[in-house]
């Protein structure tokens, strides 16, 4: 199969054009019950709307276990089960503003507790369960974060750090109640210590509810700042872009940990009202297809490489399922290869539209939709409301076919409000002037549709997830047999990229099998599971410039076989 796909008539958007001429952001203020006098906040309108009208009774959460157990909770149970958890919080001495972390597996209390935080005012700070211990402590210390939701097992994990923590006052432990440590207190008894009937905190567009860390290509992972005010665009791409509605049952794949996860696995389709689906396993093609079939879900998020696993598991597989209820699949992350786009058409006969947006963007910016032809392997366009380019170091626009950097123009609703505590980061995006500058590079053809060609940055994008070389670096030299380490994104057909690390030896250690194997034990642990190198070159010494720097371009063109380019300033 090649060629584009055709668009149906079926979608919330009707007519892209249309509204892209005639959108304004004013007209979306009407959905929420803030413009009739509510208060401002996106866990009000995502929860305690619903449980003053009919949907007290609808389900709000499947929430499925490891091993497939499943809790259900309603737009009620929510909206009480998180107001208990946001006053016995602030019967703990939370206050507006703290920086509260969750770090727990996907079950239900990771929700709970999401909802709880924002509920009182704070701002919350998932953490992906797959993070080790160096990992939070990174995020904690530059958050100064005062509490962690965690669960027993993960307490395990906190252990070597919590000494280091200064600013934190109080763990909250899920199941813990047996012999708590000092500073612990089990969530079972904030949630008895909690009032059902808290009223939830009016907040001012311009507060943060979220900080979401995510990795640059220079220094430690930034925690970036998600306003209230992101609810306007969360809801209405939940509409267009997700297309979702009332009836839907709805999963999306991505962990909390990330930006999907909260923008669009909480907040975006409980503004709708939707029944959502959430799993706390890993992936396996046959579980997937079992969760997509047997809760009938009707609109599925999810990323590349997890497609691309679905069609490596064979057309034998796919093919004992049925997959009627299924009426919209939208993918994340990276680059959405066409391949799988066929795939998808051929086997399931499903459009999969392809949305490009940032940790940094809040919401969706870029994306297919139901009602525009998909040209397999674009992006898509710009959601209406927002305006795109293609710019060159100047900031002018280059005609269509040339590469720049993919920029937007300043000011949509769910932009970052700052990165925390680190204002020339959050500059940096807006160097080139009357832009956002996104660091990816990208082209447009004739028709407006946008293409991704990469990072402009060493920015490493594996499986969907964003990874700094720089994290990896530092997590590899505190290995005792490593010397210096550089880190590069190496092309991966499944992964999209690989995390490929060239390491050099102190004296008095040898290159081995089982020394590459020691090492990556020791990344993942540490580090975080998904961050650790799948491959690891020994090498004599590293390309770098006179002042000390590692030059990745340099270990990447070399892995990639091309030209060295400007070697000046290499050492040697
Ligand atoms: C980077 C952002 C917010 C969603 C999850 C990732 C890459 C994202 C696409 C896409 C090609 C993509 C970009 C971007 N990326 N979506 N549809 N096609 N690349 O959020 O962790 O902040 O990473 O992911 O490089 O800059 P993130």
């Amino acid at each position: 199969m090649e060629g584009n796909i055709p668009p149906t008539t079926t979608g919330n958007l009707q007519d892209y054009e249309v509204a892209s001429k005639e959108f304004a952001w004013a007209s979306v203020d009407k959905e929420f019950d803030w413009s009739q006098g509510s208060v401002y906040n996106v866990a009000y309108e995502a929860i305690d709307r619903h449980a003053l009208n009919w949907r007290k009774n609808k389900i709000a959460l499947y929430s499925i276990g490891a091993s497939g157990e499943l809790e259900k909770y309603t737009f009620g149970e929510l909206s009480e089960l998180s107001s208990k958890f946001a006053d016995g919080l602030i019967k703990l001495g939370a206050k507006g503003g703290d920086r509260i972390f969750v770090y727990l597996d996907r079950t239900s209390e990771l929700y709970m507790a999401m909802l709880g935080i924002v509920k009182m005012g704070g701002i919350a700070g998932p953490l992906f369960s797959a993070l080790g211990p160096e990992a939070v402590k990174d995020r904690a210390l530059d958050s100064g974060a005062s509490i962690i939701i965690t669960s027993e097992n993960l307490y395990e994990r906190l252990l070597p750090i919590l000494d280091d923590l200064a600013d934190l006052r109080k763990i909250i432990i899920v199941d813990g109640k047996e012999e708590l440590a000092r500073n612990c207190v089990a969530f079972e008894d904030i949630m008895e210590s909690g009032d059902p009937n808290f009223q939830t905190v009016n907040m001012a567009p311009t507060d943060p509810y979220i900080i979401q860390y995510t990795s640059g290509s220079t220094g430690k992972p930034k925690g970036v700042l998600i306003g209230h005010r992101a609810m306007t665009q969360q809801y209405i791409t939940a509409r267009w872009v997700l297309d979702l509605r009332e009836e839907d049952t709805y999963w999306c794949t991505a962990d909390p940990g990330w930006i999907t996860g909260t923008s669009y696995g909480i907040f975006g389709p409980w503004y709708l009202g939707t029944s959502v689906v959430s799993f706390e396993g890993r992936f396996d093609a046959r579980t997937w297809y079992e969760i997509l079939v047997n809760y009938g879900i009707t609109v599925w998020y999810t990323a590349p490489t997890a497609l691309r696993m679905l069609m490596r598991a064979g057309d034998d597989l796919v093919k004992e399922f049925n997959f009627d209820k299924l009426r919209h699949i939208c993918s994340v992350g990276e680059p959405l290869n066409a391949e799988v786009i066929y795939w998808a058409m051929r086997v399931m006969n499903k459009r999969i539209h392809d949305t490009w947006w940032q940790t940094e963007t809040g919401a969706h910016l870029i994306c297919n939709y139901p009602c525009m032809t998909i040209r397999p392997g674009s992006m898509g366009k710009p959601i209406p409301g927002v305006i795109a380019g293609i710019v060159d170091e100047e900031g002018n626009e280059v005609p269509p076919g040339t590469e720049g950097h993919l920029a937007l123009r300043p000011g949509w609703p769910s932009m970052m409000l700052g990165i925390y505590r680190n204002t020339p980061r959050f500059k940096e995006y807006f160097e080139i002037p009357g832009w956002y500058i996104s660091g990816d590079l990208a082209y447009q053809d004739d028709d407006g549709y946008f293409w991704f060609l990469g990072r402009s940055d060493d920015v490493i994008v594996t499986a969907g997830g964003r990874l700094g070389p720089f994290e990896v670096e530092s997590a590899l030299i505190e290995h005792s047999a490593v010397a210096e380490a550089g880190v590069i994104g190496k092309p991966d057909e499944l992964r999209g990229e690989i995390v490929k690390a060239f390491v050099t030896l102190r004296p008095g250690f040898k290159p081995s099998e089982e020394l590459k194997k020691d090492i990556t034990n020791f990344v993942k642990t540490r580090l975080a599971y998904y961050a650790y190198p799948r491959e690891i070159e020994f090498v004599e010494s590293l390309p770098k410039t006179r002042s000390g720097k590692i030059m990745r371009r340099v270990l990447k063109a070399m892995e990639l076989g091309q030209p060295l380019g400007d070697l000046s300033t290499l050492e040697d």
